[in-house]
């Protein structure tokens, strides 16, 4: 790559061509301010924050969308250019209500309120307009006000750049001009939004919110704990400010390799801001209710209650949500417990033989192609991944096909979209046609590719393709950690009825760490329930009451995400952290610690 060598406040700086003026400065440690730009997003030049004069131009140029020229001589600070930058600020103060007091992002988090302390506005020179423009309080998770906005357009890039929704874009003219969803609707009413709350993240005010989050406290003061989604097998970095020992809000972690700061509404909202009655404290069935007890007692009833049984009439049912360290206690308690079983979603037991190569999947995802779906939903599980199909569909073009057994949000944005039934010969031709002369093609497998009808497909695929130019295969799970406790040893069970009825089970434990619906999707299964009321004891371990808890014998408080620690294992194989962002609600304790302390 051509380098590139600029002087900017005498400073002789290195970069390369291609490069805008405010990267060759920031690299180089000058800082220039700005509102608008977001270094993940294309410029868009638009406030105007970041002028500098160059040698040989009359007029300041926006450095944020000013490609670096070798030689040039560039000034960011003069006294004629913090003139300039007051005045836009000013400008912007006197367009819309920024009155602080009564905005969610006052005390330090919005980049205007910071940039008018920095360039010392204590009043402005313009009379104030003040429009009284409308708050969408519609979205599920966030909230517009419009009133807030300076129109930088972070939002509307995200959404259409990383998110690849495009959900919002700018409508109207001059001072009339104002951020649009869909065809001027509302959060509430877009058929586009997923919720995601990418725009939230980028928005430098408090334009854009989260509902939940409003008021709850400045996250400027918040302590802030980098950690993992666990939601599904992705994996993505999180980061979660508290204060006083609860959630604020959760963003995703930049620096994360794998998601890059971005996040799905699992693990952007999902996860705290949907309200989960948690089960704080052990609790023993006695005379038909159950009824709180101490640890010791709750376990001395589960010992009481199974001491006469063998270790073959003991199961223990566990979730794919358990971590590295969880199936390393799983190993030790074996002799005691024969039967241990993980439940995963419907056909994915067969994945969990295969945990494949580990590799980086998002380069992959990046340059892709061609996109063909098997049996695999990202865009209700593992949205992340659904986020960079789109943009990759998008915006660059790429082809998508989707095969599965049920539709997709991401069904609109294919080139071919069937639901696997009755695919004929012309049908094939139809796909061929759609994927001749892919050079990067992906296939991306899930649960549903492992049925007899998935594999017929799966084998009619790869000879679809161009025959110099196989596709990246990519298997998808919809289980969190299954992969990783598959590879320690434990069993991966999708036929629950049939797990039941291979062994003589008199007790059974599940073991559904913090599932959000505290495990109950193994009643989604017809026969289950009645396995555990056939059962002579069940203990349940679960952080999230469900009507499982109708169930059980005795119940013990597992912890929530948020409270644990150890590593899980994403679909790429990375070993990722959990740590603790609050301490243990009431009497919840680690899952491996339950475990050891009944069965080691
Ligand atoms: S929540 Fe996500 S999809 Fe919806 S407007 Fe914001 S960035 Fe776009
Ligand atoms: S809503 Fe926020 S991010 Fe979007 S244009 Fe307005 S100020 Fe910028
Ligand atoms: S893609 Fe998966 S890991 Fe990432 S935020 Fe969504 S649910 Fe969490
Ligand atoms: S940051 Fe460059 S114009 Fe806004």
């Amino acid at each position: 790559m051509k380098t590139l060598t600029l002087t900017i406040d005498g400073k002789i700086c290195a970069g390369a061509a291609g490069q805008t003026i405010l990267e060759v400065a920031t690299a180089s440690g000058i800082e220039i301010p700005t509102l608008c730009h977001m270094k993940e997003l294309s410029p868009w030049g638009g406030c105007r924050m970041c002028i500098v004069e160059v040698g040989g131009i009359a007029k300041p140029v926006p450095s944020c969308a000013t490609p670096a020229a070798d030689g040039s001589v560039v000034v960011t600070k003069n006294e004629r250019l913090d003139r300039l930058r007051k005045l836009t600020l000013e400008l912007l103060f006197s367009e819309r209500n920024h009155i602080c007091p009564i905005c969610p992002m006052n005390k330090g988090d919005c980049e205007l309120q910071m940039s008018g302390y920095k360039f010392g506005i204590d009043g402005i020179r313009f009379p104030y307009l003040y429009p009284a423009l409308p708050v969408d309080l519609t979205g599920k998770y966030l909230g517009l006000d419009h009133n807030r906005c300076i129109l930088c357009a972070r939002c509307i890039r995200t959404c259409d750049e990383i998110e690849g929704a495009h959900t919002l874009d700018l409508g109207n003219r001059g001072v009339k001009s104002q951020v649009i969803v869909d065809l001027n609707s509302t959060f509430g009413a877009s058929t586009t939004c997923t919720h995601c709350g990418a725009c939230v993240s980028a928005c430098p005010t408090g334009a854009l919110f989260d509902k939940n989050a409003a008021f709850h406290g400045a996250l400027k003061r918040c302590a802030q704990v980098r950690t993992t989604c666990a939601e599904c097998p992705v994996g993505c970095g999180l980061v979660v400010y508290t204060m006083d020992d609860r959630i604020v809000d959760v963003f995703g972690d930049g620096d994360s390799p794998v998601n890059r700061g971005h996040l799905c509404v699992r693990g952007r909202y999902e996860t705290w801001a949907v309200k989960r009655e948690r089960l704080t404290e052990p609790m023993v069935r006695r005379n038909g209710a159950l009824a709180p007890v101490a640890w010791d007692e709750a376990l001395a009833a589960i010992r009481a209650a199974t001491r006469g049984l063998k270790s073959g009439e003991k199961g223990l049912l566990v979730s794919g949500r358990l971590t590295n360290e969880a199936a390393e206690t799983l190993a030790k308690i074996r002799p005691s417990v024969s039967s241990v079983g993980m439940y995963v979603a419907e056909n994915e037991a067969a994945m969990c033989g295969d945990p494949g190569a580990a590799r980086d999947v998002f380069p992959l995802l990046q340059e892709a192609d061609a996109f063909v779906l098997l049996g695999a939903d990202p865009a209700r599980l593992q949205g992340v991944v659904a986020a960079r199909i789109r943009v990759a569909v998008r915006k660059r073009g790429a082809k998508l096909v989707m095969l599965n057994v049920r539709s997709s949000d991401l069904d609109a944005y294919a080139d071919i979209s069937s639901r696997m039934v009755g695919l004929e010969r012309a049908f094939w031709k139809r796909v061929a046609d759609v994927l001749k002369g892919r050079r990067k093609p992906v296939l991306i497998y899930g649960p549903n590719a492992m049925t007899s009808l998935g594999v017929a497909a799966m084998e009619k695929l790869l000879k679809t393709f161009d025959a110099d130019c196989g596709p990246s295969v990519i298997g998808l799970p919809a289980t969190t950690n299954a992969l990783a406790l598959s590879a320690a040893g434990v069993e991966a069970v999708d036929d629950l009825s049939r797990w039941f009825a291979s062994a003589p089970l008199r007790a059974v434990h599940v073991c559904a760490a913090d599932e959000p619906a505290g495990g109950a999707r193994i009643l989604r299964e017809r026969e289950v329930a009645g396995c555990l009321k056939a059962m002579e004891f069940v203990v349940l371990q679960t952080a999230y009451f469900s009507r499982l808890v109708e169930l059980a014998d005795v119940v013990l408080p597992a912890l929530a995400w948020s409270e644990r620690s150890g590593t899980i294992t994403n679909f790429e194989g990375r070993k990722l952290p959990l740590r603790p962002a609050l301490t243990p609600r009431g009497q919840a304790r680690d899952d491996a610690d339950i475990l050891e302390s009944i069965y080691a």
